[in-house]
């Protein structure tokens, strides 16, 4: 034995490469089996003298330690050879379980207020979430002070000018919008996302969303009004549910009043929800301002309307009895998983 013959099975070694686990089986058998070429070589050693056995004690064993190492290594890394009759796939693994995304619940019930006015002949329509001052709040009468137009309130974009660009406070813009391009009559419901400088808590939000109404026609009368929110709220509340209007101001509306549906979970006895009232309020209404149809290029002398407005995120509190404003806008699926069912297709 000489210090080459090792050598030379150490190089082999090196350049080993193997495709699959046989030829790993293979190596193994023809490196370290019983008649191996490094069991071999220790054969040979245990012939050798004492001095031999002094000068080849080390390379060998470290011979031997590489050639299991490169061995294992191999093992763990090669890729496992396919039996040609076994299954390609585990058919018996539990599958990957696909999350898929619910519909959010504003968007529910939006679609919900939505179907219940296109039975009542209404279209829906849109209009942009960055306005300008004209039409948030100049065309509907908003007198020039109006605090609604405060910094406070109101995100404004661009300032310094006559009619600044801001983000829209509520939907009643998208009336101004339909009537500035449709033709009498006009019946037009209008969701949308709406923007307001408030800090945010369980019951505020600087984010929310509202959906508009609007009816003008020849002769339309508060009597109108108060028939179409009552078969609304009928509709979205149960057959049961009662209405009842109290006086309020809108600058655009005249006169105006805030809609109230009986509890549909106390029935009208007092609860927690309606704070012992018997009554939740939903919206806000009025006939239209004849200014704002003025406005708007309609002739107020043979036209009149109403509108009405509410916030969706509102109408949900009350359907679900979610406490917390804030539970909308964070999208935890735990949260927004609760409302499949409630989708109708
Ligand atoms: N724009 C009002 C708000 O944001 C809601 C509203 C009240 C809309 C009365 C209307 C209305 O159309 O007639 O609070």
């Amino acid at each position: 034995m000489t210090i080459q013959d090792i050598e030379k099975v150490q190089a082999e070694l090196d350049a080993l490469q193997c495709s699959n686990q046989k030829e790993v089986e293979e190596a193994r058998v023809r490196f370290l089996g019983k008649k191996g070429i490094v069991t071999a070589l220790f054969e040979e050693f245990r012939e050798l003298d004492k001095d031999g056995k002094k000068e080849f004690g080390r390379p060998i064993n470290t011979l031997k330690q590489a050639a299991q190492a490169k061995i294992d290594e191999l093992k763990e890394t090669v890729g496992q050879v396919q039996d040609a009759s076994a299954p390609k796939v585990d058919l018996s693994m539990p599958g990957d379980d696909m999350d898929l995304g619910s519909r959010h619940p504003v968007s529910i019930v939006r679609q919900e207020i939505v179907q219940i006015f296109r039975k009542f002949g209404y279209d829906v329509a849109e209009g942009p979430e960055i306005e300008d001052d004209y039409h948030v709040f100049e065309a509907l009468n908003f007198p020039p002070n109006h605090p609604a137009r405060d910094m406070q309130d109101t995100f404004f974009v661009s300032s310094g000018h006559p009619n600044p660009l801001l983000l829209r406070t509520h939907t009643s813009s998208v009336q101004v919008r339909t009537m500035e391009k449709e033709n009498v009559p006009i019946r037009v419901v209008c969701p949308g996302r709406v923007f307001r400088n408030e800090a945010i808590s369980a019951r505020a939000h600087c984010i929310f969303h509202q959906i508009e109404g609007l009816y003008v026609d020849e002769g339309v009368t508060f009597a109108d009004l108060k028939q179409s929110i009552l078969l609304f709220a009928r509709e979205m509340f149960g057959p049961q549910t009662e209405i009842r209007l109290r006086p309020s101001y809108f600058p655009f509306t005249e006169p105006s009043a805030e809609v109230d549906v009986s509890c549909n979970i106390c029935h009208g006895k007092g609860c927690n929800i309606c704070k012992g009232t018997g009554w939740l309020e939903i919206m806000g209404c009025g006939m239209v301002d004849p200014n704002v149809l003025e406005a708007s290029g309609i002739d107020s002398s043979k036209y009149s309307g109403f509108a009405f407005g509410m916030g969706l995120e509102r109408i949900a509190m009350l359907k679900w009895r979610v406490n917390d404003l804030r539970h909308y806008f964070e999208n935890d699926m735990r949260f927004l998983k609760e409302f499949e069912a409630s989708i109708e297709v």
